[in-house]
Protein backbone atom coordinates (compact mmCIF):
# COMPACT_ATOMS: atom_id res chain seq x y z
CA UNK A 1 0.00 0.00 0.00
CA UNK A 2 0.92 3.87 -0.89
CA UNK A 3 2.26 6.21 2.16
CA UNK A 4 -0.21 8.70 2.50
CA UNK A 5 -0.08 11.47 1.87
CA UNK A 6 1.02 10.41 -1.61
CA UNK A 7 4.29 12.48 -2.91
CA UNK A 8 3.76 15.08 -5.72
CA UNK A 9 4.44 12.62 -9.13
CA UNK A 10 2.13 10.30 -7.72
CA UNK A 11 -0.41 7.88 -9.73
CA UNK A 12 -3.97 7.93 -9.54
CA UNK A 13 -6.04 5.26 -11.06
CA UNK A 14 -9.38 6.16 -12.77
CA UNK A 15 -12.10 3.80 -13.44
CA UNK A 16 -14.66 5.15 -16.35
CA UNK A 17 -13.54 7.56 -18.97
CA UNK A 18 -16.49 9.60 -19.32
CA UNK A 19 -16.43 14.12 -18.20
CA UNK A 20 -15.99 13.22 -14.58
CA UNK A 21 -13.08 11.25 -14.92
CA UNK A 22 -11.48 13.83 -17.55
CA UNK A 23 -12.43 16.86 -14.42
CA UNK A 24 -10.77 14.94 -12.27
CA UNK A 25 -7.74 14.24 -14.65
CA UNK A 26 -7.47 18.22 -15.67
CA UNK A 27 -7.86 18.32 -11.47
CA UNK A 28 -4.91 16.23 -10.79
CA UNK A 29 -2.64 17.09 -13.53
CA UNK A 30 -3.01 20.97 -11.85
CA UNK A 31 -1.36 19.34 -8.50
CA UNK A 32 1.20 16.87 -10.38
CA UNK A 33 -0.05 13.79 -10.17
CA UNK A 34 -0.71 11.62 -13.10
CA UNK A 35 -3.60 9.85 -13.73
CA UNK A 36 -4.38 6.44 -15.61
CA UNK A 37 -7.66 5.57 -16.86
CA UNK A 38 -9.17 2.19 -17.45
CA UNK A 39 -12.18 2.19 -19.67
CA UNK A 40 -13.45 0.53 -22.70
CA UNK A 41 -14.25 3.06 -24.36
CA UNK A 42 -11.85 3.48 -27.17
CA UNK A 43 -10.46 7.60 -27.42
CA UNK A 44 -12.81 8.27 -24.34
CA UNK A 45 -12.76 12.11 -23.01
CA UNK A 46 -10.96 11.37 -19.78
CA UNK A 47 -7.75 9.53 -21.69
CA UNK A 48 -7.72 12.66 -24.27
CA UNK A 49 -6.51 14.21 -21.02
CA UNK A 50 -4.70 11.66 -19.24
CA UNK A 51 -1.30 10.51 -18.73
CA UNK A 52 -2.22 6.51 -20.12
CA UNK A 53 -5.12 4.62 -20.71
CA UNK A 54 -5.79 0.90 -20.47
CA UNK A 55 -8.64 0.02 -23.03
CA UNK A 56 -9.90 -2.59 -21.53
CA UNK A 57 -13.51 -4.17 -19.77
CA UNK A 58 -13.71 -3.21 -15.69
CA UNK A 59 -13.05 -6.88 -14.84
CA UNK A 60 -10.61 -7.86 -17.02
CA UNK A 61 -7.80 -9.58 -15.18
CA UNK A 62 -4.55 -8.47 -16.59
CA UNK A 63 -5.81 -4.84 -17.12
CA UNK A 64 -7.04 -4.76 -13.21
CA UNK A 65 -3.61 -6.04 -12.55
CA UNK A 66 -1.59 -3.79 -14.78
CA UNK A 67 -3.75 -0.97 -13.27
CA UNK A 68 -3.23 -1.79 -9.55
CA UNK A 69 0.68 -1.72 -10.43
CA UNK A 70 0.69 1.82 -11.92
CA UNK A 71 -1.32 3.31 -9.51
CA UNK A 72 -0.95 4.93 -5.82
CA UNK A 73 -4.37 5.01 -5.57
CA UNK A 74 -7.69 4.25 -7.23
CA UNK A 75 -11.11 5.84 -7.95
CA UNK A 76 -13.75 5.95 -9.82
CA UNK A 77 -15.72 7.81 -11.95
CA UNK A 78 -18.22 5.80 -12.69
CA UNK A 79 -20.73 3.62 -9.95
CA UNK A 80 -21.67 1.01 -11.51
CA UNK A 81 -18.19 -0.89 -11.68
CA UNK A 82 -18.84 -4.57 -10.66
CA UNK A 83 -18.02 -4.53 -7.26
CA UNK A 84 -15.80 -7.70 -7.59
CA UNK A 85 -13.42 -5.12 -10.03
CA UNK A 86 -13.06 -3.15 -6.75
CA UNK A 87 -12.36 -6.36 -4.19
CA UNK A 88 -9.87 -7.62 -6.88
CA UNK A 89 -8.09 -4.55 -6.47
CA UNK A 90 -7.86 -4.67 -2.43
CA UNK A 91 -6.63 -7.78 -2.99
CA UNK A 92 -3.95 -6.74 -5.88
CA UNK A 93 -2.87 -4.59 -2.29
CA UNK A 94 -3.45 -1.20 -4.14
CA UNK A 95 -5.99 1.67 -2.09
CA UNK A 96 -9.41 2.06 -3.63
CA UNK A 97 -11.01 5.10 -2.38
CA UNK A 98 -13.60 5.49 -1.50
CA UNK A 99 -13.63 1.54 -0.78
CA UNK A 100 -16.07 -1.17 -1.81
CA UNK A 101 -18.98 -1.13 0.78
CA UNK A 102 -19.75 2.72 -0.67
CA UNK A 103 -19.48 1.36 -4.28
CA UNK A 104 -22.30 -1.73 -3.10
CA UNK A 105 -24.36 0.47 -0.94
CA UNK A 106 -25.03 2.93 -3.70
CA UNK A 107 -25.18 0.75 -6.88
CA UNK A 108 -28.67 -1.01 -5.24
CA UNK A 109 -31.14 1.13 -4.16
CA UNK A 110 -32.77 -0.65 -1.50
CA UNK A 111 -29.17 -1.28 0.15
CA UNK A 112 -28.75 2.32 -0.40
CA UNK A 113 -32.03 3.52 0.92
CA UNK A 114 -31.78 0.56 4.41
CA UNK A 115 -28.48 1.95 5.19
CA UNK A 116 -29.23 5.49 4.87
CA UNK A 117 -32.34 5.01 7.52
CA UNK A 118 -29.72 3.09 9.67
CA UNK A 119 -27.63 5.99 10.17
CA UNK A 120 -30.46 8.18 10.56
CA UNK A 121 -30.50 10.29 7.40
CA UNK A 122 -34.18 9.70 6.70
CA UNK A 123 -35.55 8.27 3.28
CA UNK A 124 -39.32 7.68 1.52
CA UNK A 125 -41.02 4.75 2.84
CA UNK A 126 -39.77 2.10 0.24
CA UNK A 127 -40.08 -1.37 0.10
CA UNK A 128 -38.38 -4.34 -1.76
CA UNK A 129 -40.04 -5.58 -5.18
CA UNK A 130 -39.31 -9.61 -6.88
CA UNK A 131 -42.70 -9.54 -8.64
CA UNK A 132 -45.92 -8.07 -9.64
CA UNK A 133 -47.77 -9.48 -6.20
CA UNK A 134 -44.90 -7.78 -4.10
CA UNK A 135 -45.77 -3.91 -5.98
CA UNK A 136 -50.05 -4.71 -5.08
CA UNK A 137 -49.03 -5.73 -1.15
CA UNK A 138 -46.69 -2.30 -0.93
CA UNK A 139 -49.01 -0.19 -2.65
CA UNK A 140 -51.48 -0.51 0.29
CA UNK A 141 -49.19 0.77 2.93
CA UNK A 142 -47.34 3.29 0.42
CA UNK A 143 -49.79 4.91 -1.92
CA UNK A 144 -50.50 5.17 -5.10
CA UNK A 145 -49.37 6.78 -7.44
CA UNK A 146 -45.43 5.47 -6.23
CA UNK A 147 -42.41 5.03 -7.72
CA UNK A 148 -40.98 1.91 -9.05
CA UNK A 149 -37.47 1.91 -9.70
CA UNK A 150 -34.77 -0.67 -11.51
CA UNK A 151 -32.59 -1.60 -7.66
CA UNK A 152 -29.59 -1.41 -10.20
CA UNK A 153 -28.04 0.79 -13.10
CA UNK A 154 -30.81 3.27 -13.06
CA UNK A 155 -29.48 6.73 -13.91
CA UNK A 156 -30.79 10.03 -15.45
CA UNK A 157 -34.15 9.25 -14.50
CA UNK A 158 -33.86 5.91 -16.64
CA UNK A 159 -35.28 2.25 -15.20
CA UNK A 160 -38.21 4.08 -13.33
CA UNK A 161 -42.04 4.14 -14.29
CA UNK A 162 -44.52 5.29 -11.83
CA UNK A 163 -47.92 2.75 -10.22
CA UNK A 164 -50.95 4.54 -10.67
CA UNK A 165 -52.78 1.28 -8.72
CA UNK A 166 -53.06 -2.37 -8.33
CA UNK A 167 -54.56 -2.42 -11.82
CA UNK A 168 -51.26 -0.96 -13.14
CA UNK A 169 -49.17 -3.40 -11.12
CA UNK A 170 -48.19 -6.28 -13.88
CA UNK A 171 -47.91 -3.67 -16.75
CA UNK A 172 -45.72 -1.27 -14.52
CA UNK A 173 -43.26 -4.42 -13.98
CA UNK A 174 -43.05 -5.27 -17.37
CA UNK A 175 -42.23 -1.72 -18.13
CA UNK A 176 -38.91 -1.96 -16.14
CA UNK A 177 -38.26 -5.05 -17.70
CA UNK A 178 -39.37 -7.60 -14.78
CA UNK A 179 -35.93 -7.02 -12.54
CA UNK A 180 -35.19 -7.09 -9.17
CA UNK A 181 -36.88 -3.15 -8.25
CA UNK A 182 -37.96 -0.79 -5.27
CA UNK A 183 -41.31 0.88 -5.36
CA UNK A 184 -41.29 4.39 -3.58
CA UNK A 185 -43.49 6.33 -1.94
CA UNK A 186 -44.29 9.53 -3.72
CA UNK A 187 -42.41 12.52 -2.53
CA UNK A 188 -44.29 15.67 -2.18
CA UNK A 189 -41.26 17.91 -2.15
CA UNK A 190 -40.97 21.65 -2.60
CA UNK A 191 -37.43 21.70 -3.99
CA UNK A 192 -34.67 19.28 -4.99
CA UNK A 193 -31.20 20.18 -3.31
CA UNK A 194 -28.39 18.30 -3.14
CA UNK A 195 -25.24 18.70 -0.53
CA UNK A 196 -21.86 17.71 -1.90
CA UNK A 197 -19.12 16.38 0.59
CA UNK A 198 -16.19 15.13 1.41
CA UNK A 199 -13.91 12.95 3.71
CA UNK A 200 -10.34 12.80 4.37
CA UNK A 201 -8.42 9.77 5.27
CA UNK A 202 -7.92 11.65 8.86
CA UNK A 203 -11.77 11.38 9.24
CA UNK A 204 -12.13 15.29 8.53
CA UNK A 205 -15.78 16.08 7.02
CA UNK A 206 -16.66 19.43 4.92
CA UNK A 207 -19.60 19.67 3.13
CA UNK A 208 -19.96 22.53 0.38
CA UNK A 209 -22.94 25.30 0.52
CA UNK A 210 -26.26 23.48 -0.88
CA UNK A 211 -27.27 23.27 -4.85
CA UNK A 212 -30.58 23.55 -5.90
CA UNK A 213 -31.42 21.18 -8.81
CA UNK A 214 -34.00 21.49 -11.66
CA UNK A 215 -34.59 18.10 -13.80
CA UNK A 216 -35.81 17.74 -17.54
CA UNK A 217 -36.97 14.66 -18.36
CA UNK A 218 -35.39 12.70 -15.03
CA UNK A 219 -31.89 14.66 -16.54
CA UNK A 220 -30.30 17.40 -14.76
CA UNK A 221 -30.87 20.49 -16.37
CA UNK A 222 -29.43 22.83 -14.02
CA UNK A 223 -28.27 24.25 -10.89
CA UNK A 224 -28.26 26.50 -8.46
CA UNK A 225 -25.75 27.38 -5.82
CA UNK A 226 -25.66 28.56 -3.12
CA UNK A 227 -29.01 27.61 -2.23
CA UNK A 228 -30.66 30.11 -0.72
CA UNK A 229 -31.71 27.87 2.15
CA UNK A 230 -32.71 28.34 5.99
CA UNK A 231 -29.82 27.39 8.34
CA UNK A 232 -31.68 24.57 10.10
CA UNK A 233 -31.46 23.24 6.07
CA UNK A 234 -28.30 23.86 5.68
CA UNK A 235 -27.17 22.11 9.48
CA UNK A 236 -29.92 19.23 8.37
CA UNK A 237 -27.86 18.66 5.32
CA UNK A 238 -24.77 19.00 6.98
CA UNK A 239 -25.45 16.36 9.83
CA UNK A 240 -26.95 13.72 6.87
CA UNK A 241 -23.55 14.23 5.10
CA UNK A 242 -22.11 13.27 8.13
CA UNK A 243 -23.49 10.48 9.27
CA UNK A 244 -23.33 9.13 5.69
CA UNK A 245 -19.39 9.49 5.31
CA UNK A 246 -18.57 8.55 8.85
CA UNK A 247 -21.66 5.81 8.33
CA UNK A 248 -19.30 4.60 4.83
CA UNK A 249 -15.91 5.12 6.56
CA UNK A 250 -15.49 7.33 3.19
CA UNK A 251 -12.96 8.60 1.65
CA UNK A 252 -13.36 11.28 -1.44
CA UNK A 253 -16.12 13.20 -2.28
CA UNK A 254 -19.47 12.30 -2.63
CA UNK A 255 -23.12 13.94 -4.29
CA UNK A 256 -25.92 13.49 -1.56
CA UNK A 257 -29.13 13.95 -3.49
CA UNK A 258 -32.07 15.85 -1.52
CA UNK A 259 -35.64 16.15 -0.93
CA UNK A 260 -36.83 19.33 0.84
CA UNK A 261 -40.59 19.68 1.79
CA UNK A 262 -42.15 22.87 2.51
CA UNK A 263 -41.39 22.47 6.48
CA UNK A 264 -38.18 22.49 5.57
CA UNK A 265 -37.45 18.40 6.35
CA UNK A 266 -35.18 17.22 4.20
CA UNK A 267 -35.18 13.43 3.02
CA UNK A 268 -32.49 11.53 1.14
CA UNK A 269 -33.06 10.52 -2.38
CA UNK A 270 -29.95 8.94 -3.20
CA UNK A 271 -25.82 8.68 -3.07
CA UNK A 272 -23.47 8.74 -5.77
CA UNK A 273 -20.08 7.73 -4.46
CA UNK A 274 -18.40 10.08 -6.56
CA UNK A 275 -17.89 13.66 -7.84
CA UNK A 276 -21.37 14.96 -9.08
CA UNK A 277 -22.84 16.81 -11.86
CA UNK A 278 -24.86 18.67 -8.98
CA UNK A 279 -21.33 20.07 -8.21
CA UNK A 280 -19.58 21.15 -11.09
CA UNK A 281 -20.77 24.72 -10.10
CA UNK A 282 -17.42 24.70 -7.51
CA UNK A 283 -15.00 24.86 -10.68
CA UNK A 284 -15.91 28.16 -10.70
CA UNK A 285 -17.64 29.14 -7.25
CA UNK A 286 -15.32 28.17 -4.71
CA UNK A 287 -11.67 28.07 -4.31
CA UNK A 288 -11.27 24.33 -4.37
CA UNK A 289 -13.67 22.35 -6.41
CA UNK A 290 -15.10 19.27 -6.26
CA UNK A 291 -12.26 17.59 -8.35
CA UNK A 292 -9.60 18.96 -6.58
CA UNK A 293 -11.30 18.47 -3.22
CA UNK A 294 -11.66 14.30 -4.29
CA UNK A 295 -7.90 14.54 -5.13
CA UNK A 296 -6.80 15.94 -2.18
CA UNK A 297 -8.78 13.05 -0.04
CA UNK A 298 -7.84 10.17 -2.02
CA UNK A 299 -4.27 11.52 -1.76
CA UNK A 300 -4.40 11.91 1.98
CA UNK A 301 -3.83 15.72 1.49
CA UNK A 302 -5.81 18.15 3.76
CA UNK A 303 -9.25 18.68 2.11
CA UNK A 304 -9.32 22.45 0.89
CA UNK A 305 -11.81 25.22 1.91
CA UNK A 306 -15.60 25.00 0.86
CA UNK A 307 -16.99 28.47 1.38
CA UNK A 308 -18.08 30.17 -1.77
CA UNK A 309 -17.09 33.08 -4.01
CA UNK A 310 -19.87 33.92 -6.23
CA UNK A 311 -23.45 32.62 -7.10
CA UNK A 312 -23.00 30.51 -9.62
CA UNK A 313 -25.89 28.81 -12.18
CA UNK A 314 -24.77 25.82 -14.02
CA UNK A 315 -26.74 24.80 -16.83
CA UNK A 316 -25.45 21.17 -18.23
CA UNK A 317 -25.00 21.28 -22.59
CA UNK A 318 -27.17 18.24 -23.56
CA UNK A 319 -27.08 16.72 -27.01
CA UNK A 320 -27.30 18.88 -29.86
CA UNK A 321 -27.72 22.03 -27.00
CA UNK A 322 -23.59 21.83 -27.98
CA UNK A 323 -24.04 23.29 -31.31
CA UNK A 324 -24.79 26.64 -29.31
CA UNK A 325 -20.99 26.79 -28.11
CA UNK A 326 -20.14 30.26 -30.75
CA UNK A 327 -22.39 32.17 -28.11
CA UNK A 328 -21.64 30.39 -24.98
CA UNK A 329 -17.83 30.70 -25.21
CA UNK A 330 -18.48 35.00 -25.66
CA UNK A 331 -20.85 35.08 -22.69
CA UNK A 332 -19.73 37.65 -19.96
CA UNK A 333 -19.18 36.58 -16.80
CA UNK A 334 -19.57 32.86 -17.73
CA UNK A 335 -17.32 30.01 -18.18
CA UNK A 336 -18.06 27.22 -20.61
CA UNK A 337 -16.54 23.70 -20.13
CA UNK A 338 -16.72 21.32 -22.76
CA UNK A 339 -16.20 17.53 -22.45
CA UNK A 340 -14.61 16.86 -25.81
CA UNK A 341 -17.22 14.26 -26.96
CA UNK A 342 -17.41 13.93 -30.57
CA UNK A 343 -21.36 12.45 -31.07
CA UNK A 344 -23.75 15.03 -29.35
CA UNK A 345 -26.21 12.00 -29.00
CA UNK A 346 -29.36 12.58 -27.38
CA UNK A 347 -29.07 12.71 -23.74
CA UNK A 348 -25.45 13.03 -23.96
CA UNK A 349 -23.92 15.56 -21.69
CA UNK A 350 -21.69 17.15 -23.87
CA UNK A 351 -20.53 20.00 -21.58
CA UNK A 352 -22.03 22.79 -18.87
CA UNK A 353 -21.11 26.64 -18.84
CA UNK A 354 -21.18 28.14 -15.14
CA UNK A 355 -22.51 31.62 -15.18
CA UNK A 356 -21.76 33.91 -12.16
CA UNK A 357 -23.00 36.94 -9.82
CA UNK A 358 -21.77 38.28 -6.92
CA UNK A 359 -22.84 36.44 -3.77
CA UNK A 360 -25.75 36.99 -2.11
CA UNK A 361 -26.21 35.99 1.58
CA UNK A 362 -29.15 34.42 2.60
N1 LIG B 1 -39.83 8.88 -4.39
C1 LIG B 1 -39.87 9.89 -5.29
N2 LIG B 1 -40.93 10.73 -5.30
C2 LIG B 1 -41.00 11.74 -6.21
N3 LIG B 1 -40.07 11.98 -7.13
C3 LIG B 1 -38.98 11.19 -7.18
C4 LIG B 1 -38.83 10.11 -6.24
N4 LIG B 1 -37.65 9.50 -6.52
C5 LIG B 1 -37.11 10.16 -7.55
N5 LIG B 1 -37.89 11.18 -7.96
C6 LIG B 1 -37.61 12.12 -9.07
O1 LIG B 1 -36.91 11.42 -10.10
C7 LIG B 1 -35.58 11.93 -10.26
C8 LIG B 1 -34.62 10.80 -10.56
O2 LIG B 1 -34.63 9.84 -9.53
P1 LIG B 1 -33.30 9.27 -8.87
O3 LIG B 1 -33.69 8.31 -7.81
O4 LIG B 1 -32.44 10.40 -8.46
O5 LIG B 1 -32.68 8.43 -10.06
P2 LIG B 1 -31.40 8.65 -10.98
O6 LIG B 1 -30.45 7.63 -10.46
O7 LIG B 1 -31.90 8.36 -12.34
O8 LIG B 1 -30.90 10.06 -10.78
C9 LIG B 1 -35.29 12.65 -8.95
O9 LIG B 1 -34.31 13.64 -9.12
C10 LIG B 1 -36.68 13.23 -8.63
O10 LIG B 1 -36.96 14.36 -9.42
MG1 LIG C 1 -30.59 11.06 -8.99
Amino acid sequence: MADFPLAPGSTLGVLGGGQLGRMLALAAARLSFDVVILTPELDSCASRVAARTLLAEFNDEQALKALASAADVITFEFENVPAGVVETLERLGVAVAPGARSLAVSQDRVEEKTFLNACRAATVDFAAIDSAADISAALDRLGAPALLKTRREGYDGKGQTWVESHADAEAAFARIGGVPAILEARAEFARELSVIAARGRNGEVVAYPLGENHHENGILRRTRAPAIVSSHVQEQAEAIAARVLIGLDYVGVAGIELFEFEDGRLLVNEIAPRVHNSGHWTLDGCEVDQFEQHVRAIAGWPLGPVAALAQVEMENLIGAEIDRWPALIGEADARLWLYGKDEARDGRKMGHINRMRPLERG
